[in-house]
C-alpha cells in the first residue's frame, strides 16, 4: 500500500492521554497520526530523534525483522519519567530485553516444556479454578470487586501451578512482580523488584533441585541452565503470568459490561469464546507499546532508519488500523480478529499465549453465565483505570448481580 508523505516535523512526544470518557481508546492522536504516515518521526524525552510506527502493516514489519534489536541497552524509551535513564541490560532471564542467539537458546528450553499434556492439564485446572471462586463470589456477593474476587487470583493461581510456585508465599512476590512490570516508578526500583524476586526464585530453584516435583521450574532444572538462569527465567514468567492476564480479566469484563448486547451474545453462545477473546485482545491491547533498535541503517515504508535510532512500534494504534480491521473502534465478538499484535509478534510473540487464551475462554463465558444480571455497582467513569503508561488495566471494578 502506499504510504503517506513523511509529515515534515518530527512529533514532539508519545501521545498518550486517552479522549475523555473512553476508558478502552487509544489516545485519539495516534489515528491521525497513522492516517498522516504510518511511521514517522519521533523526538524522545531524552532528546533522541527516532521513530513511532502506527500502521498494522509497518508495526508487524518492524516486529518481524531482525535487524532490530531488543536489548535495552540499545534503546531510547519514549515515556516521559523514564528520559534521564539509561537501560542498563536486561538481568539474566528477561527474554523481552536479549536478542539471538542468548534468546534463541532460552526459548526453545521453555517451549519444550510447554507441552501439550501439561496445557491440557492447565485447562481442565482453570475451569475448577474458575468455579471455585465464582462459587466464592456468590457467597460472598450480590456486590465485589471482581480484580480481587476473580480477575487477579484465577491467573495468579494458574501460574503459580504451571511455575511450582506456592501460592501460600504470594505476600513474598505479588508486589515484586508488580513494581517490575510497571512504568509508574523509577527504572531502578523495576530494576530493585527484579532482584527481589530473582531471590525469592532462586531459593525455590535450590528447593527443587533437591526435591522435583510435576511443573515447570522442577523440569527446567534437568536441562544445562544455571541456578541464576533459573532463577531469573522463573521470576520472569511468574511477572508476565501474574499481571497480564488478570488485567485482561477485568479490564474485559469491563469492556463487555459496557457493550450488553455484546455481552448477550456471548451468553447466549458460549461457542463465540475463541473469537471474543482475540477481539477483546485486539480492542484492548493491553499491552500498548513495544520498543525496537535498528542495528543497521534499514529502508522500511518509504523511510530510511539509521543504525542506533528507536522506533516504538503501537500495538495499540496497529490493533485499531482501519485497513487491517474495518470498523476498528467497534467491539464486535463477532468478527475475526485473528492476526492481532496484542501478544507482539515475531521472535518475542508472547511464550505464554497459550494459557492466557485457556484462562480467557474459560472465564468470560463461565463469569457471564453463572451471573446473568451482572453489572457494574457504579457508574463507568468511576472506575478507577491503572495509570500505567505501558499496561492498560483497572485499579478495582465494583460490580453487582441480583442475588436469587
Ligand atoms: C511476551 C502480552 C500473558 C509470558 C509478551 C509480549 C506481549 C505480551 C505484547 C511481547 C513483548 C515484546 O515483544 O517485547 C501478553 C498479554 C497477556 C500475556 C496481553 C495476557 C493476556 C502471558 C502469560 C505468560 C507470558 C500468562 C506466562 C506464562 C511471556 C513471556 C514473554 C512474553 C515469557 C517474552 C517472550 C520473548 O521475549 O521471547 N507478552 N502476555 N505472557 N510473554 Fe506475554
Amino acid at each position: 500500500t502506499p504510504s503517506a508523505p513523511p509529515a515534515r516535523e518530527p512529533l514532539t512526544e508519545l501521545p498518550i492521554t486517552r479522549p475523555e470518557g473512553c476508558p478502552f481508546a487509544p489516545p485519539a492522536e495516534l489515528a491521525e497520526l497513522r492516517e498522516e504516515a504510518p511511521l514517522r518521526r519521533m523526538r524522545y524525552p531524552d532528546g533522541h530523534l527516532g521513530w513511532l510506527a502506527t500502521g498494522y502493516s509497518v508495526a508487524r514489519a518492524v516486529a518481524a525483522d531482525r535487524r532490530f534489536s531488543s536489548r535495552y541497552e540499545l534503546m531510547h524509551m519514549p515515556f516521559p519519567g523514564m528520559a534521564a535513564a539509561e537501560l542498563p541490560p536486561a538481568t539474566v532471564g528477561d527474554l523481552t530485553g536479549i536478542d539471538p542467539p542468548h534468546h534463541t537458546r532460552y526459548r526453545r528450553l521453555l517451549m519444550g516444556k510447554f507441552t501439550v499434556r501439561r496445557m491440557r492439564e492447565l485447562t481442565s485446572r482453570v475451569e475448577q479454578i474458575t468455579a471455585e471462586h465464582l462459587d466464592a463470589m456468590e457467597r460472598q456477593g450480590p456486590q465485589v470487586d471482581l480484580v480481587k474476587a476473580f480477575a487477579h487470583p484465577v491467573p495468579a493461581l494458574m501460574i503459580c501451578e504451571l511455575l511450582g510456585v506456592p501460592y501460600t508465599d504470594r505476600a513474598r512476590f505479588q508486589q515484586h512482580a508488580m513494581t517490575a512490570s510497571s512504568t509508574e516508578g523509577s527504572v531502578e526500583d523495576q530494576y530493585a523488584a527484579m532482584a527481589a524476586l530473582q531471590e525469592f526464585v532462586g531459593e525455590l530453584v535450590l528447593a527443587k533441585r533437591a526435591r522435583p516435583t510435576d511443573d515447570l521450574l522442577s523440569d527446567l532444572t534437568g536441562t544445562d541452565l544455571t541456578d541464576e538462569e533459573l532463577a531469573g527465567l522463573g521470576s520472569f514468567l511468574l511477572g508476565a503470568g501474574l499481571d497480564t492476564t488478570s488485567n485482561m480479566l477485568s479490564l474485559g469484563t469491563f469492556a463487555l459490561l459496557t457493550h450488553p448486547d455484546q455481552a448477550d451474545a456471548l451468553r447466549a453462545d458460549p461457542g463465540l469464546a475463541e473469537q471474543a477473546v482475540e477481539e477483546l485482545m485486539r480492542y484492548l491491547t493491553i499491552a500498548h507499546t513495544g520498543v525496537r533498535a535498528a542495528l543497521e541503517d534499514i529502508e522500511l515504508d518509504g523511510q530510511s532508519i539509521r543504525a542506533g535510532e528507536s522506533v516504538t512500534v503501537s500495538l495499540q494504534a496497529a490493533n485499531r488500523d482501519p485497513e487491517r480491521f474495518p470498523d476498528p473502534d467497534r467491539l464486535d465478538l463477532r468478527r475475526k480478529a485473528t492476526g492481532h499484535l496484542a501478544f507482539g509478534h515475531g521472535i518475542h510473540q508472547c511464550l505464554g499465549q497459550q494459557l492466557a487464551r485457556v484462562e480467557m475462554r474459560v472465564a468470560f463465558p463461565a463469569l457471564l453465565t453463572r451471573f446473568p444480571t451482572l453489572r457494574l455497582a457504579v457508574p463507568p467513569h468511576e472506575v478507577p483505570l491503572r495509570n500505567d503508561l505501558s499496561m492498560h488495566g483497572v485499579q478495582r471494578l465494583p460490580v453487582t448481580w441480583d442475588a436469587a
